[in-house]
């Protein structure tokens, strides 16, 4: 593997891979990796001939500079496990690298922005906009792998690429767990003994969601006790749950539900924002 530190580097490599024809997967990442990045990058590894990592803690991307003050980086290990994984080139450039001036582009996001991350985030999805439409054009990937905890995100890409003209597929990749259910993040590390105990009761509280769905409750219902089932674990305080539409990302109505529907929900467990959410399937 590569360790590669600047654009023109990056664009070198991906000219010499397009010259002969090569496919080209994209994994974008803040670092801190974790099996769920790994799961990403097993699969563009699986797809493509090419894969590019980037490791970057996008300034533009945090509307709280706590939260990006103390988002772990731990760009050493991160290393060691993308070499293991065979990737090709991990691209970990400097915030000057990226922003050598600053990015005023405003992309026009519409509704999929607006609701949830994006109401409780002002400006977020447009620093994630901004950094992944420079990524797509400086490695210009064939596919390019997403969370599927950060499903808003997903769809927030696709608007962006639609935007831009991206050529590429993106590719959504599951969420993945802990054995006691609580959704992998590199947040997860900033938890104490205390607090993770009692944060896979997350998890639960979208199963029992889930199961509630199943059982043809209304979306009041739903929301009501799973909103009540974590915030009466004490030291975890609910900012909101949400059952919204799959791509659109609108709050659903009592209306059938023929697309599925995804219950998302964002937890403060401490200081610590964890999100996580789960599918639902059609319901007529
Ligand atoms: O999901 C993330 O880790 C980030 O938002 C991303 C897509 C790497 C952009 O900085």
């Amino acid at each position: 593997m590569k360790t590669i530190r600047t654009v023109e580097q990056l664009r070198d490599a991906v000219a010499q891979a397009k010259a002969q024809g090569l496919t080209i997967g994209l994994v974008p990442t803040m670092g801190a990796l974790h099996d769920g990045h790994i799961s990403l990058v097993r699969r563009a590894r699986k797809d493509n001939d090419i894969v590019v990592v980037s490791i970057f803690v996008n300034p533009t991307q945090f509307n709280n500079p706590d939260d990006l003050r103390t988002y772990p980086r731990t760009e050493q290990a991160d290393c060691a496990m993308l070499e293991a994984e065979g990737v090709d080139y991990a691209f970990v450039p400097s915030v000057e690298e990226i922003y050598p001036e600053p990015d005023t582009r405003v992309f026009d996001l519409g509704p999929v922005a607006e609701v949830m991350e994006g109401a409780m985030r002002p400006g977020h999805f447009n620093g994630v906009a901004q950094i992944v439409s420079k990524l797509f054009m400086w490695a210009e990937p064939t596919r390019a792998y997403f969370g599927h905890k950060d499903i808003q995100q997903i769809a927030v890409i696709r608007r962006m690429a639609e935007i831009i003209g991206f050529k590429g597929d993106i590719v959504p990749c599951p969420i993945l767990c802990e054995a006691d259910g609580l959704a992998m993040s590199s947040r997860n590390t900033r938890l104490t003994p205390g607090q993770r105990a009692i944060a896979p009761a997350i998890h639960r509280a979208l199963e029992d969601a889930l199961e509630a769905w199943q059982a043809g409750k209304s979306i009041a219902d739903i929301t009501a006790r799973t909103i009540a089932a974590v915030n009466a674990v004490s030291g975890l305080d609910v900012e909101y749950f949400q059952i919204v539409h799959p791509a659109t990302m609108q709050p659903l109505g009592e209306e059938p539900a023929p697309d599925g529907a995804i219950g998302c929900i964002t937890v403060y467990c401490g200081d610590v924002r964890l999100i996580d959410n789960t599918i639902f399937p059609a319901r007529p």
